[in-house]
C-alpha cells in the first residue's frame, strides 16, 4: 500500500468522529495570519472536512473564484461536501479527491496555497510543488503542532514524515521555511485548550 493510501484509510477512520471545534480555531488561526483578498486563487491542500476551504468561503463574496480543497480521503471531502451544501456555500468550493502533490492547477496559477495540520504528514516535497503552483510573490500559510505539546499516538507517529521538524516555537518555524527557499517568514504561537499550534505564512520569491 502507498503512504498516500495508507493515509487516506487513517482520515477515513477519523472523518466520523472528527474534532471540527479544534480544526475551526485552527483555520481562524491560520485565516487570520494569512488571509486571502477576494479575487484570488486560493487552495486548500490536504483540506480534510474543510475547516479552512469553509471559513474562507463563507467569507468571500459569491463571485469569488472557488477554493480549490484537495485531499486523498473519501470520508473526508464527503464530510467537507456535505458542510459546505449545509453552509449554502456548495458552489464555492472545488472539491478535488486527490494525491496533494502535484496541485491539480497549471504552473504559477495560484495567489495562496493554505495548509492546515497537514504539512507534517505530507513531507517537505510539496514545498517544490507550492512553488511551481504559487505566482511569483504569491503567498504559503501553514499550520503544524509544537513539538513541546504534540503527543501523538503510535498511529499517527508511524506516520509523520521525517523531513518536517515540529516547530518547537516561531523562530524553528521561519528558519525552516526561509531555509527551503520561501522569503518573509512570520510565525505566530497559538495556544488552543491543551494543544499550541505553530501558524506561519512566507512568500515565494519574487525573482523569476
Ligand atoms: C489532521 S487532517 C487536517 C485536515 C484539514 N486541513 C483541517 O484543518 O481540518 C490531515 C489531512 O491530510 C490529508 N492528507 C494526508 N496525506 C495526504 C496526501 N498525500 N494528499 C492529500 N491529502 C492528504 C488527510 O486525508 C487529512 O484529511
Amino acid at each position: 500500500m502507498t503512504r498516500s493510501a495508507t493515509l487516506a484509510g487513517v482520515f477515513d477512520d477519523l472523518a466520523p468522529g472528527y474534532d471540527h471545534d479544534h480544526h475551526e480555531a485552527v483555520a481562524r488561526a491560520l485565516l487570520d495570519l494569512v488571509g486571502a483578498g477576494p479575487a484570488e486563487a486560493v487552495a486548500d491542500v490536504a483540506c480534510g472536512a474543510g475547516a479552512v476551504a469553509l471559513q474562507l468561503a463563507r467569507s468571500r463574496p459569491s463571485a469569488a473564484p472557488p477554493v480549490l480543497a484537495v485531499d486523498v480521503s473519501p470520508g473526508m471531502i464527503a464530510a467537507g461536501r456535505s458542510r459546505a451544501a449545509s453552509a449554502a456555500v456548495a458552489a464555492a468550493i472545488d472539491w478535488r479527491l486527490a494525491d496533494a502533490v502535484p496541485l491539480p492547477v497549471a504552473d504559477h496559477s495560484l495567489d495562496v496555497v493554505l495548509c492546515a495540520s497537514s504539512l507534517h504528514f505530507l513531507g517537505a516535497r510539496v514545498l517544490d510543488d507550492w512553488r511551481r503552483a504559487l505566482r511569483p510573490g504569491g503567498r504559503v500559510g501553514f499550520t503544524l503542532p509544537s513539538a513541546t505539546h504534540f503527543r501523538p499516538s503510535e498511529r499517527f507517529s508511524a506516520l509523520l514524515a521525517a523531513d518536517v521538524p515540529l516547530p518547537a516555537g516561531a523562530e524553528d518555524a521561519e528558519a525552516w521555511i526561509t531555509a527551503h527557499g520561501f522569503a518573509g517568514a512570520v510565525s505566530r504561537v497559538h495556544t488552543l485548550g491543551t494543544r499550541r499550534v505553530v501558524v506561519t505564512t512566507a512568500t515565494t520569491p519574487d525573482d523569476r
